[in-house]
């Protein structure tokens, strides 16, 4: 077998499977998971009708290119969402169906990454588990740049040495990220657009949160509307990853896309067709309706606002925990280590969260996931209330 392989982690939700094990939790208490990212809210009935109604569909082969229709839908929402140049985005060359984000930024790895020369991959500290597995399967170096509270959350990268940046082939970025809700602003794209440029490497920004904000006044800033403030629309080295899974709670449906330069799209796109990934045919047709739609979204942000209202005032005062720029994340700070943490709030309340240091690695001698818990405000309202209630009672015991 593959050698890099070894190399895999456990994912987070196995290391916390083994963390629980042996524990029974408070029976009088029902269960409350607040660990997996896993939209709960209600997908819009228009999307599910679409797919029951286009389910022959699966009488045909689909293109890993897909339907220029869904391309088309894809490179107007950009357009309007990201206040894109006339120009816009080309729906040919610059946009392309994938099966979720998840896939597709595996496979944007092993596609970019040349391993004749050092390969380093970059990306946050705490993460989202895909681009250490990826890098590792593609034979590059991950290098982790720790994101703390006192950087806002972001990496420092006025920190990284020349040496660094002349290997670097791809940098992650991850905005709104997983698990902080940080936010990238236009002034920091558009430096790291600048050092892509003087050391020649790749961007690729996974913003799967970028429609679970607060303020409708104002959305997180994405990659493309970086590159069109600075007049470009060739995107040049940069490349988004978008999907429904949390815009449209279908994470079921497996549809996303990639977009930006076309020289990337491109050999992305042979290495799809060999790798076997394209969209069938319903998914795309039940895409197009969910992109062409805003009012769900809308409906989607209010109720996650709610959710962070509440829960955030229920734990006032008993756990060092703030508002988030975007996601549905929260990423408080633990009064004691975040696995023991884990374990005894699972043991009295049967509330499950996510140990911090499950989402990130040691690096320059500290792991900045340490001491921190990632909950997941993806239940309803009242189970997310009664959560916070719970977490309430557990912190005022420690
Ligand atoms: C940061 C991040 N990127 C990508 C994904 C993958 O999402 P999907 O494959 O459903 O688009 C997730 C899922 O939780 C995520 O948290």
């Amino acid at each position: 077998m593959n050698p890099y392989l070894s190399q895999l982690q456990p994912y987070p939700f196995e290391k916390l499977q083994s963390l629980k094990n042996g524990i029974t939790p408070a029976v009088e208490k029902s269960p409350i998971s607040l660990s997996i990212g896993e939209p709960k809210h209600t997908p819009p009935a228009f999307v599910l009708e679409s797919l029951n109604k286009n389910i022959g569909r699966v009488v045909n082969y689909p293109s890993t290119k897909g339907l220029p229709e869904l391309r088309q839908a894809i490179a107007e929402w950009l357009t309007r969402r990201f206040k894109l140049n006339a120009a816009g985005i080309d729906s040919e060359t610059q946009v392309l169906p994938v099966n979720g984000t998840r896939e597709a930024l595996f496979a944007f790895v092993q596609a970019c990454v040349d391993t004749r020369k050092t390969a380093k991959v970059l990306m946050p500290n705490p993460f989202y588990q895909i681009y250490e597995g990826a890098a590792y399967l593609a034979g590059a170096e991950p290098v982790f740049l720790n994101c703390s509270r006192e950087t806002h959350y972001q990496p420092n990268y006025a920190e990284i040495d020349e040496q660094t940046w002349k290997d670097c082939q791809l940098l992650f970025i991850c905005t709104p990220g997983n698990p902080t809700g940080a936010v990238m602003s236009n002034q920091q794209l558009v430096e790291l657009i600048e050092l892509a440029d003087k050391y020649d490497f790749i961007i690729a920004s996974d913003e799967c949160y970028s429609e679970l904000y607060f303020d409708e006044a104002n959305p997180p800033q994405g990659l493309l509307q970086a590159c069109a403030s600075m007049g470009r629309d060739d995107y040049a080295r940069c490349i988004v990853f978008h999907s429904l899974s949390k815009r449209s709670n279908l994470p079921g449906l497996r549809s996303g896309f990639v977009a930006g330069d076309q020289a990337l799209l491109s050999p992305f796109l042979q290495y799809r067709t060999y790798h076997g990934c394209a969209m069938p045919i319903q998914t795309q047709l039940a895409s197009i309706c969910a992109w062409q739609d805003e009012q769900h979204v809308i409906e989607n942000r209010s109720l996650y606002r709610k959710k962070f209202e509440r829960v955030l005032s229920i734990l006032d005062g008993c756990l060092d925990v703030g508002m988030p720029d975007a996601s549905f994340y929260l990423w408080p700070t633990t009064p004691i280590n975040e696995e023991l943490f884990t374990q005894k709030l699972f043991a009295e309340q049967n509330v499950t969260v996510l140990p911090g240091t499950f989402l990130a690695r040691p690096s320059g001698g500290v792991n900045p996931g340490s001491n921190r818990v990632r909950m997941a405000l993806v239940a309803s309202l009242e189970e997310c209330e009664q959560a916070a209630t719970r977490i309430r009672e557990f912190c005022l015991t420690l």
